[in-house]
């Protein structure tokens, strides 16, 4: 598939990396105006977004029209001082679906560090990918390319699930950076 990534830094390229090597084809848009946002939107079947949460609003307005009708994967986490920047009843996957109202958004990988998801799996063990989006067929697409890269795809079910997986993350960003347990952690789902 063709894949715009709005965001060139530490998970656009690391998902661009995993991408590529599944056989998908990937073009950035960011600041830069040698690689428009709007230019990597409109050429991609999905758009992936993957800038700071406090670029959301402008980065979705660069994408416009752009993502209308595509699934866009919001891999974006709200961090903020302390904590969330939102939460409890909303999400940063349901404000990017208000910002985009005619994009399919999905929200996915934003449990996982940057580092991990060039291959979807630490060592022997594949990571799981939670995914949860509105549009059912968007959703599937985005499970997809996450079996391609390496994941273990797990549908999270309505979007407004991404308000327990935006916490997850703060829960790992602490075990990594606070507690000094490093990237090399992941969440993996076990059923009996
Ligand atoms: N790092 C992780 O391990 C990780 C894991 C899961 C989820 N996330 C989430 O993923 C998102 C990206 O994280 P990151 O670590 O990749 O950040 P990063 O390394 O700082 O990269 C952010 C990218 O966004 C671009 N950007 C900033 N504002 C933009 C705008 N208005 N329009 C277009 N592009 C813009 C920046 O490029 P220019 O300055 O050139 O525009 C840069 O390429 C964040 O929301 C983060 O919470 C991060």
């Amino acid at each position: 598939m063709r894949i715009g990534i709005i965001g060139k830094g530490h998970v656009g390229t690391a998902l661009s990396t995993g991408l590529t090597k599944a056989g998908h084809e990937v073009k950035f848009g960011h600041r830069d105006p040698k690689e428009p946002v709007k230019a990597a939107a409109s050429w991609g079947e999905v758009i992936i977004l993957a800038v700071p949460y406090s670029e959301a609003r402008n980065a979705a307005a660069a994408i416009g029209a752009a993502a209308d009708g595509k699934p866009l994967i919001d891999v974006m986490n709200p961090l903020a001082q302390g904590g969330l920047a939102v939460g409890f009843t909303t999400s940063a996957g349901e404000e990017t679906q208000r910002l985009l109202p005619k994009a399919r958004v999905v929200k996915a990988f934003n449990t996982v560090f940057a580092v991990n998801m060039p291959t979807g799996s630490l060592g022997a063990e594949r990571l799981t990918a939670f995914i949860a989006g509105d549009d059912k067929a968007a959703k599937e697409t985005v499970m997809r390319l996450a079996s391609d890269i390496g994941f273990d795809p797990l549908d999270c079910g309505p979007l407004r699930s991404a308000r327990y997986l935006e916490p997850m993350t703060a829960l790992i960003i602490h075990l990594a950076f606070e507690q000094g347990k490093g990237t090399g952690l992941g969440f993996k789902m076990l059923t009996a």
